[in-house]
């Protein structure tokens, strides 16, 4: 079965000899290694609705050779995942954001969809569990993608695909999407609008926008520009505010059907781990006042959108 559209399997089908592409970086050589050392699974079973969890038969050596190559493609960002007796306890628990997604009772059944800056490809196989008709995610960061290969070893679903591509860098002329997600994105982008406008290309005509971003309080007017880092993120540029958001989308001729309430991120939500020995959100916030951020601005609030085309 064609995967999306024969557009889209003829860019996957140039990563299939050499899954890194034209990519040159120092790590690749160790990823494949790590890549092909993981064990095989036997009678797969999955459970991508309460989570990501992948269980299968192997032998218990196997078992603690999977736990310690897993191990290897940390900071694993995003998760958890299990497979078999191995918990990736990633930085930020996932599931609390696509709880929230859940909470918008958006129908993915049979849909396609495009997860711009999908990181590992977590919330894309809670997208399957959701019955998702096939998933393609562009993700530029090496290392993220090299965790999707590692956790779709074991899972091997073809309706999941990844790219380690930016969406501006990805030549799709033809192919539409019934959804678009762009999460975490937004306030990265030194021009918002044109990032808008590379969204609202993929979709279709009736199709669905689904961005996740921080919003600034509304004392900021449109945006908080922080000129510097923003809770310890570089390249942040623009934190729309509610506001701002609408009318940033509005100029693009798309309108909000449905929003969430903005939720402030907490240390059980994201916070160092053992998979993620960085630092996390206790160096983004004040130690002694957790509203505001080490450069004293207002502390993180997300908040997902849906928008439709107006025309
Ligand atoms: C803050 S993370 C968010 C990851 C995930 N979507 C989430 O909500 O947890 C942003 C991700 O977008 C990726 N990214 C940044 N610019 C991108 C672009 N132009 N096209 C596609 N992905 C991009 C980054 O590599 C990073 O993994």
């Amino acid at each position: 079965m064609t995967f999306i559209s024969l557009e889209c399997e003829n860019i996957l089908s140039l990563y299939e000899k050499n899954l890194y592409g034209e990519k040159k970086d120092k790590r690749i050589k160790n990823w494949l290694n790590l890549l092909s050392e993981l064990p095989e699974l036997n009678n797969v079973k999955n459970d991508l609705i309460s989570g990501v969890n992948i269980f299968g038969k192997c032998s218990q050596s196997e078992e603690e050779v999977i736990d310690s190559l897993l191990f290897e493609f940390l900071p694993w960002r995003k998760g958890p995942f299990t497979v078999n007796s191995t918990l990736i306890d990633s930085e930020w628990r996932s599931n609390l954001k696509w709880d929230r997604f859940l909470d918008l009772k958006l129908d993915l059944r049979n849909k396609t969809i495009l997860d711009v800056g999908s990181g590992n490809g977590y919330y894309a196989f809670r997208m399957l569990g959701q019955q998702a008709g096939a998933i393609l995610c562009l993700e530029p960061n090496l290392t993220h993608y090299s965790q999707f290969l590692a956790i779709n070893h074991f899972l091997k679903t073809n309706k999941v695909r990844m790219l380690p591509e930016r969406i501006e860098d990805l030549n799709l002329r033809e192919t539409h999407f019934d959804l678009v997600f762009s999460m975490g994105l937004l306030y990265h982008q030194r021009d918002p609008s044109m990032h808008v406008r590379s969204l609202k290309r993929a979709m279709k005509k009736k199709g669905k926008l689904i961005i996740e971003t921080i919003i600034a309080p509304s004392n900021y007017g449109n945006y908080l520009q922080p000129k510097g880092p923003y809770a310890s993120m570089p390249n942040v540029y623009y934190v729309h505010t509610d506001k701002g958001f609408r009318e940033l989308i509005e100029n693009e001729n798309l309108s909000v059907i449905d929003s969430s309430e903005e939720t402030k991120t907490t240390f059980r939500e994201q916070r160092q781990t053992r998979w993620m020995p960085f630092k996390s959100y206790e160096s983004a916030v004040l130690k002694d006042n957790h509203d505001l951020t080490v450069e004293n601005f207002p502390a993180p609030k997300r908040k997902f959108y849906i928008l439709e085309g107006r025309n």
